[in-house]
């Protein structure tokens, strides 16, 4: 990706509309600072009326217009919402449920991501498309498909089925295997031919752990094929327009780390809840996914509202300067783009009342005020274009762990791992200490300190690379229930969590969950006590030394919390979930041993801080989410790219305010 400018736009959905009304936008959209539209996302039906009978004059039309207004376009393939011929001519296209239930034709996404016929379309559409403007000047991007995985994760139906076994052969290459990985033995579920092997379908009880996981590992890979697919077509007549699909934050179904590499820039659409007061962190942890996904590149916001959405159940408005507060947030974490969903708010449909830049009432409204001054003022944003986010500290997010933890029959069905990875991530968002995503296979030697929450589910190489991580001298913190499984699903063991026993210097004996009313606290070697919850690791040290004891339950007295020393590093383990003011103590501990700076101390409560860099100049973010005037510390001097103002030592800032300070020394 390589813009001159920041991206500012949003999906534009024409064939929506009449004729006169494209004008209408060409010209608004210059009046806002747009400079960049996804097109066509759900045109195939208007693109191909009829089987293989193409109109692409209304497209042609639209892509002159826009170039003709200084308008680039990110081209989609339409293939998100096949055409309702195709339905006819290949009912057999529409997914089906894990029930057996088909989901019809009528909304979209309805489609299986197994089936022939539609991959046939579905590549003659993409190929069709990128043969008509491959030479157009007004496309510079192609966004494929819209939110693989959304509405419909995954497809049961026989095809499905045939395709899984596909899988299954090329992963196993032979019945023994798969019969050992999956632990047949256990309820008589041996194989005998592979035939005989279904998809996770509805069953009487639990399904089989290992079958889950492949079916969840085949799934993901089945809508990285869809996309590799178009991408393949799209390259072979453009090769030098980058590909992108747009994600969905941590979306579970979809191992993004693995997509994310596929992809010539990642994209994501996200669409906080600004009414939950604690929306800001939310939204900071999927921007640092997304950073991280695309091994720290700029990444693009691709698609936010304006103000509400209309698929929760009540749909707040976003406050004034907060959609504009969430765009810088999303610069800050790294972005390089910033677009919505969606240019012009429907009149018809199931998203009429969903938020658009331009509202029904027109351009007298405060959204379009606030769509337009975003608009204008993001070209000040441009030094700031390709820098980087730096980060010392990362949490380990691996898809398959994730997938593995979340599934069933479990010591508490209650553990996810979303809620343990948001209780490390807050207290680190609330110190502006900046943090990346890292998958525990790679190398980690770039960062002072590394989070574990819950990797329930490690492969040998993972667990050699972490334990070589602290022993080389990282700082590592590590929750309950990590190390449990291999990559089969099937213990390892040896005491857990085995593979890192040493590390950690200590053995788990027994988990011990708690009942929904039971609680228990912890007392620290300062004599701290705070409330833990949920559950306790059963501990007994080897060479750990305890910073926290339960105070309660039978195993009262026994370590909580601990550190080791092993190598050049230290690993600190914690068995059990501290209320807030315990995770605050604990990552004051763990940020101290791993010398972690906040991008600025002594930031009042909240402001975000943020810095990018591109080697010779550095830029300070500071966001102010307070309904108060703040005044920030500041211990260096610099220029608001945004006002102009000069600041040293304090930083003002209003409700909502933003200052982007390019920072004196680093001119
Ligand atoms: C996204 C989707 C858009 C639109 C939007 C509404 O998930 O990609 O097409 O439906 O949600 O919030």
């Amino acid at each position: 990706m390589n813009f001159p400018h920041m991206i500012y736009g949003g999906d534009y959905n024409p064939d929506q509309w009449t004729e006169d009304i494209w004008q209408e936008d060409a010209r608004l959209m210059q009046e806002a600072g747009v400079n960049l539209v996804s097109l066509g996302i759900f045109s195939w039906a208007k693109l191909e009326p009829q089987p293989g009978v193409f109109d692409f004059a209304w497209l042609d039309q639209l892509m002159d217009l826009l170039h003709a207004h200084g308008i680039s376009v990110n081209l989609a393939t339409p293939t998100a919402s096949p055409p309702a011929w195709m339905v006819r001519l290949h009912p057999e296209m529409l997914p089906v449920t894990a029930e057996g239930v088909t989901l019809w034709h009528g909304s979209r996404r309805h489609y299986c991501p197994h089936n022939p016929d539609y991959h046939q379309y579905a590549t003659r559409i993409a190929a069709k498309l990128a043969e008509r403007y491959k030479e157009h000047p007004a496309l510079v991007m192609w966004h494929v498909d819209n939110e693989y995985g959304c509405h419909v994760g995954e497809c049961f139906c026989d095809n499905s089925a045939a395709a899984f076994r596909g899988w299954l052969k090329q992963r196993y290459t032979s019945l023994d295997k798969l019969n050992f990985a999956w632990g047949t033995a256990f309820w008589g579920q041996q194989y005998g031919e592979w035939e005989e092997i279904p998809p996770p379908r509805s069953s009487p009880s639990f399904p089989n752990p290992t079958q889950q996981l492949d079916w969840a590992r085949f799934t993901s890979d089945s809508w990285l094929a869809c996309f590799d697919e178009q991408k393949a077509v799209l390259k072979a007549v453009t090769p030098q327009i980058p590909v992108t699909t747009n994600f969905m934050g941590f979306h579970k179904g979809i191992d993004y780390v693995k997509f994310a590499s596929h992809e010539d820039v990642v994209s994501n659409d996200n669409y906080p809840d600004t009414s939950d007061s604690e929306w800001m962190i939310q939204a900071g942890m999927t921007c640092d996914l997304m950073r991280s996904l695309g091994n720290r590149r700029p990444w693009i916001l691709m698609e936010q509202s304006t103000t509400h959405v209309n698929w929760r159940q009540r749909n707040a408005t976003k406050l004034p300067g907060v959609m504009r507060l969430g765009s810088y947030q999303a610069i800050a974490r790294g972005a390089d783009g910033i677009m919505f969903f969606q240019w012009r708010q429907s009149k018809a449909g199931a998203e009429k009342f969903h938020s658009g830049m331009y509202p029904h009432i027109g351009a007298d409204s405060r959204v379009w005020r606030e769509v337009k001054e975003l608009g204008n003022e993001l070209p000040k944003l441009a030094p700031v274009l390709s820098s980087q986010v730096q980060s010392d500290t990362a949490i380990l997010m691996d898809w398959e762990s994730w997938w593995a933890l979340d599934l069933d029959s479990k010591p508490s069905n209650d553990l996810r791992l979303m809620p343990q990875l948001m209780a490390y991530y807050a207290p680190l968002f609330k110190r502006n200490i900046t943090v990346d995503f890292a998958h525990p296979e790679t190398d980690l030697s770039r960062y002072k300190l590394v989070i574990a929450p819950n990797l329930y589910l490690v492969t040998d190489s993972a667990a050699a690379n972490i334990n070589h991580y602290v022993e080389n001298g990282g700082t590592l913190l590590m929750s309950f229930f990590s190390g449990i499984v291999d990559e089969n699903e099937h213990i390892r063991l040896g005491g857990y969590p085995a593979p890192f026993r040493e590390m950690v210097g200590l053995v788990v004996e027994e988990f011990a969950p708690y009942s929904e009313t039971q609680s228990n606290s912890i007392c620290t070697v300062d004599d701290k006590q705070f409330k833990c919850g949920f559950w306790s690791d059963v501990i007994h040290l080897e060479n750990a030394k305890a910073l926290a004891a339960f105070e309660g339950d039978y195993y009262a007295g026994s370590p909580a919390i601990t550190c080791n020393q092993f190598g050049k590093g230290n690993a600190f383990y914690v068995g059990t979930i501290p209320e807030s003011d315990g995770m605050e103590w604990l990552i004051e501990q763990v940020c101290k041993s791993a010398s972690i700076q906040p991008v600025s101390m002594n930031a009042p409560a909240g402001v975000e801080l943020l810095q990018r860099t591109n080697g010779k100049s550095s830029w300070l973010f500071a966001l102010n989410y307070s309904a108060e005037k703040v005044t920030i510390p500041f211990d260096g001097r610099g220029r608001d790219l945004l006002t102009g103002a000069n600041f040293n030592e304090s930083i003002y800032l209003d409700p909502t305010g933003v200052a982007i300070i390019q920072l004196d020394d680093s001119n």
